[in-house]
């Protein structure tokens, strides 16, 4: 094993031995080279005043060398902002700013106990160095039965992990964790497990109630005092557009000092929350009361960073800062928001008027993109294809009965033709 790797292994052996002990194969062997190009190329960034010859950009005229006619569609920013590689970690002005972001939303995170977050290429690349750093072939990853299906490809087929699911409601229709509880403890004979809670949930637009977000934080503790080390991820994607009376903070906060034997993640980025979807700026962050087990976590993460994207784009991250910073942020994001919920009420307010008879159930929403229709006597792929075929309408079949319906891509004035035309699909087909 490379020294710098044994290095950062005995750091968290004696700092957070559970940490150690949920490293994977890969998670132990990784390391962020010391000595290499970049680092080199960062002490010459400072201290060459003469030339510098180190990293491989090309630069003219004490900037970095570009074409016209890319700069000229881009001449708001300067080139140093856009052209040159960010850092493996990110932008250390983005990096700032997004955790000045994260304090200020999650009210109940103090600034310690957590790291500075680590810009990823959005939030499905921080899901897979969660993936690299912690999941090996046979691991559990306990997620619920409704979820996103990318898990299975990060978890399941790139890391061979074992994916456990559980019910997401309970028979009140409220979040299950009693079923977490039971996943969870069902790991005991292996020790560790990764858990993802994602709220707002996709696909069902689903986030807990405070009494709820308590039993989850139980569930986690419980099976951590029973013995099982566990990674516990936040994908905290739709993470604001809360729209009722749900928990309105990331349980990042709440599992953060939860246990010794729990590592709680943050995976969340500015895609889904600042309408950035192509962007591909997101963040990993870990929690520990320990400083060297952070700055450990985090060396490991810029290990895999390196040694698989090198480092994010930079005119992305350059543009999310530009809006982080500006005074006009919050007020433009509060305007979509308002948006976003108008079209989450006209739904509920369609789906309770009663004009849908009972040809379907609809899962408890109250946040994010999505809602989900539950069918009572039709199959969803049937819904589905009748709804492109026949009425030029586009909406996701999940399982046998489950349609996933974005009311974040429709207009308000254009729910009611949506639901009502659902609602005569469902009706063309079963009538034949
Ligand atoms: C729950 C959830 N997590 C993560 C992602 C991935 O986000 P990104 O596009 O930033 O990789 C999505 C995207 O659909 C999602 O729904």
């Amino acid at each position: 094993m490379n020294p710098l790797a044994q290095q950062l292994n005995e750091t968290l052996q004696k700092e957070s031995p559970n940490v150690y002990a949920m490293l994977s194969n890969l998670g132990k062997a990784i390391y962020f080279p010391k000595e290499g190009i970049l680092s080199q190329s960062a002490e010459a960034k400072s201290k060459a005043t003469k030339f510098n010859a180190t990293i491989g950009i090309a630069t003219e005229g004490g900037q970095p060398m570009h074409l016209k006619v890319i700069q000229d569609t881009l001449s708001a920013y300067n080139p140093k902002d856009i052209y040159e590689y960010a850092p493996p970690g990110g932008k250390p002005e983005l990096r700032s700013a997004w955790r000045a972001k994260m304090i200020k939303e999650n009210p109940s995170l103090t600034s310690g106990g957590f790291g500075n977050p680590v810009v990823t290429n959005a939030l499905t690349h921080g899901l897979s160095i969660v993936a690299d750093l912690f999941a090996d072939k046979g691991d559990s990853v306990v997620i619920p039965n409704k979820n996103w299906e990318n898990y299975e490809l990060t978890f399941g087929v790139r890391r061979e992990a074992n994916i456990v699911e559980y019910p997401l409601y309970n028979e009140d229709m409220r979040f299950n964790s009693a079923g977490l509880r039971e996943a969870l403890l069902a790991q005991k004979d292996k020790g560790k497990a990764i858990v993802i809670l994602n709220f707002p949930n996709n696909p069902t637009g689903y986030t807990p109630g405070q009494q709820e977000g308590d039993e989850i934080v139980a569930a986690i503790r419980d099976a951590a005092d029973a013995g099982v080390n566990i990674v516990a991820v936040t994908d905290d994607a739709y993470f604001g557009l809360f729209f009722e009376n749900s928990l309105q903070e990331s349980l990042f906060s709440r599992l953060a000092e939860v246990h010794p034997r729990v590592l709680a993640v943050k995976v969340d980025g500015a895609t889904k929350e600042e309408y950035v979807w192509g962007f591909r700026v997101g963040f990993i962050t870990y929690a520990s009361n320990s400083e060297a087990t952070l700055a450990a976590l985090e060396q490991k993460t810029l290990g895999i960073i390196r040694s698989t994207i090198s480092s994010g784009p930079h005119p992305s991250q350059t543009f999310v800062l530009h809006a982080l910073q500006s005074p006009l942020f919050e007020e433009q994001k509060a305007e979509k928001y308002d948006i976003m919920k108008r079209r989450a009420n006209e739904v509920k307010s369609l789906l309770d008027s009663g004009r849908y008879g009972d040809v379907w159930g609809y899962y408890p929403f109250n946040s994010g993109y999505f809602m989900c229709l539950k069918l009572s006597n039709i199959t969803a792929e049937a819904v589905r294809t009748h709804l492109l075929n026949e009425y030029g309408i586009g909406t996701i079949a999940l399982g046998e009965t489950d349609l996933r319906v974005a009311f974040s891509c429709i207009e308000e004035e254009n729910l009611e033709e949506l639901f009502d035309t659902i609602y005569k699909a469902v009706t063309d087909l079963t009538a034949s």
